[in-house]
């Protein structure tokens, strides 16, 4: 027999996934603004030594990302989402960001602006988890769909396509003197990534 018990899954990229609390997956707080800027100025470093200019690497200051983090936790809007992944035990191993889309032609209204796995626990589904936990986040303040800009030469664009996003747009930016390239994914309808599943078990009375 079955009964009645809800589970709320999210299909991406063709695989349901849970978001919200579960899988080490929660809002940051204030006193997550270190670790998030450790992990933002370590995966930067990691990602981007040969595709953005050395100087922005080396200019990098974990006290002003401190700074940045603390006023955005600390100022947290309804529609700015923060979350963090943690590992097994408990240290903060990734962490991501999303709101209000910027300014562009594109109809999209929600964004995931940042998306950071420490170097040593990328591969361990710590960002399916993050994007998951994101979209749920964004749906639930009101936005239809969402975008992410990702440099073209990072291949962490391909994380996203994994992910069920498709390539829309393209533009180039100027950045520390040089011209960079960028590409945009994009999901049109979140809802349609978002299923609500009533999942049956043994009712025993
Ligand atoms: C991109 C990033 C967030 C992915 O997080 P992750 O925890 O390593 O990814 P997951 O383990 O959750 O992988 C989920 C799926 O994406 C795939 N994937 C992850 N990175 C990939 C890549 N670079 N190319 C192709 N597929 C990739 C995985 O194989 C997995 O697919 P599967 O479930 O079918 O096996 C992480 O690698 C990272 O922080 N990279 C450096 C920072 C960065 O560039 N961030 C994005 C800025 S826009």
């Amino acid at each position: 027999m079955t009964g009645d018990r809800l589970i709320h899954g999210v299909r991406i990229g063709g695989r349901l996934c849970y978001p919200g609390n579960m899988a080490g997956i929660r809002p940051a707080c204030l006193s997550d603004a270190s670790a998030i800027a450790d992990i933002q100025v370590k995966t930067w470093r990691d990602t981007y030594a040969g595709l953005i200019p050395d100087r922005a690497l080396l200019g990098l200051s974990r006290t002003s990302h401190i700074e940045n983090w603390r006023r955005i936790l600390r100022d947290a809007r309804a529609d700015s989402i923060t979350r963090v992944a943690e590992g097994p035990d408990f240290c903060v191993v990734g962490f991501a960001n999303a709101g209000r889309a910027r300014p562009t032609n594109l109809p999209y209204d929600g964004e995931v602006y940042t998306l950071y796995v420490l170097p040593d626990h990328q591969g361990a589904g710590h960002g399916r988890r993050l994007l998951v936990a994101l979209f749920s986040a964004l749906r639930a303040a009101g936005c239809k769909s969402a975008l992410v800009w990702v440099l073209a030469g990072n291949p962490a664009r391909f994380f996203y396509e994994v992910m069920g996003g498709t390539l829309i747009a393209t533009r180039e930016e100027p950045f520390h003197g040089v011209i960079l390239s960028e590409c945009a994914y994009g999901w049109p309808d979140l809802r349609r990534h978002i299923e609500i599943r009533t999942q049956a078990s043994d009712s025993s009375g």
